[in-house]
């Protein structure tokens, strides 16, 4: 595996880093206090290119690959985890869901908006019984008589960007009888600015409070039959090979977040000074400083090679769910570690709102959870190593 980065990928990281530091990080606070939307950061990403890293410049986005998307989203967390979040969805998620599975018209008319980032994207699979187990989902979509729409009703919750979303994916059942059950489910492009589209609660959160989040209704929507994603019952198989991709952009964003508190304890190991000297001098402060800087370091190793596990997919057709389990799994609880070990080098200063430590910690929690939770990235790693799936 060769990870040196290219001229091109080292000015990508260098120009989303700088965009970050200057426009993200400032205002951080601001939107976690509030849990407002940061709708013109967002904007300016748009134009940056940044919420369609990977879609090709036909459909209005930058055309660039896995790397570079990692490396951007590494730099947005870095500045905001929130922010990063939104970035995730719309790019792997929403695009790379569209762009896989979808029709050259479906390509044009539904991505096109959204990588540009003139409209926001969302990804809609959860429901209140139905998270880890994504096959048990209740939502349904019948067929109309006349065989021109999908008549959907049901509930999702936990929607990333639900609240302002624009268009999204979505999975529903076609034909509860199916056995397996995952086999009758299946994938449709929804334009929420159509009756029967009811957006619930937002979601009160523990950490990334300017990533919207809620439940969104489905009353008798009327999807028309062009809008199915894929197949009649291929949904399940959409929706998992979306998430292997989005699990690539979470351990970036988790990376990210680990960086951002490892610098800042870094900084404060050698500027605060106990018994006459910097702390960093005491061996208590160095293990931890050793153990954050190794398994920040690891979990890069794995989030590249599953980045470059995914570009070679284009090639060869080939799966890349364990690299992308292992990246997430690693990262998301080296994020946990890295921002914990963070709030205790800096002691009272961690757990105060003056510094962005104790939203670090906050922020970096919901990388365990989203996208599959650890438990469910173990199950994934260890059912493909022995082979029982
Ligand atoms: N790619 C393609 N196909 C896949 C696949 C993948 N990665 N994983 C499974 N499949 C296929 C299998 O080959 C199988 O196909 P057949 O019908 O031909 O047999 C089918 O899907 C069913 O597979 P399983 O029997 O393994 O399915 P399962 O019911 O045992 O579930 C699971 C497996 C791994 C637990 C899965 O349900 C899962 O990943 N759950 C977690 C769901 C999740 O991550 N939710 C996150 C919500 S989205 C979110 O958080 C977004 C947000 O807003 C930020």
């Amino acid at each position: 595996m060769d990870l040196r980065l290219s001229k091109e990928h080292l000015l990508i990281r260098d120009m989303v880093r700088e965009f970050a530091q200057k426009e993200i990080v400032p205002v951080a606070e601001h939107y976690d206090r509030t849990g407002e939307f940061p709708l013109p950061i967002v904007q300016k990403m748009g134009e940056l290119g940044l919420m369609g890293i990977e879609v090709p410049e036909a459909y209005g986005g930058a055309g660039l690959d896995t790397i570079a998307y990692v490396l951007a989203m590494e730099e947005i967390a870095r500045a905001d985890v929130a922010t990063s979040t939104i970035m995730s969805v719309n790019n792997s998620l929403y695009c790379h869901g569209i762009l896989t599975f979808g029709t050259e018209e479906q390509k044009r008319e539904w991505v096109t908006p959204v990588a540009s980032g003139r409209e926001i994207g969302a990804y809609a699979l959860t429901e209140p019984m139905s998270g880890s187990d994504a096959g048990t989902m209740r939502t349904r979509a019948e067929l109309s008589p006349d065989g021109r729409h999908y008549i959907i009703n049901g509930r999702k919750s936990w929607i990333t960007s639900g609240p302002v979303a624009h268009r999204l994916i979505l999975f529903a059942k076609t034909d509860p009888t199916a056995e397996p059950k995952h086999r009758g489910i299946s994938a449709f492009l929804i334009d929420t600015s159509r009756p029967g589209f009811v957006r619930g609660k937002v979601e009160p959160k523990l950490g990334i409070r300017a990533s919207a989040t809620c439940e969104l209704f489905f009353e008798d929507y009327l999807c028309p039959v062009e809008n199915l994603l894929g197949k009649p019952g291929e949904g399940f198989k959409i929706a998992m090979a979306v998430l292997d991709a989005g699990r690539i952009g979470i351990a970036a964003q988790a990376l990210g977040v680990a960086e951002a508190a490892y610098e800042a304890s870094l900084h404060y190991a050698r500027e605060r000074h106990a018994f006459g000297q910097p702390i960093g001098a005491f061996q208590m402060i160095q293990q931890k400083i050793a153990d954050m800087k190794c398994r920040i370091e690891a979990s890069r190793l794995l989030t590249y090679q599953a980045a470059l596990a995914k570009m070679a997919a284009k090639e060869t057709g080939a799966r890349y769910t364990t690299e992308a389990a292992m990246a997430k799994l690693f990262a998301s609880e080296t994020a946990m570690f890295v921002t914990h070990q963070a709030v205790q080098i800096h002691g009272g200063m961690g757990y105060s709102k003056e510094l962005p430590i104790e939203r670090y910690f906050r922020d970096a929690k919901i990388t365990e959870i989203y996208e599959g939770t650890s438990e469910i990235q173990r199950l994934v790693i260890a059912r493909n190593e022995l082979g029982l799936r």
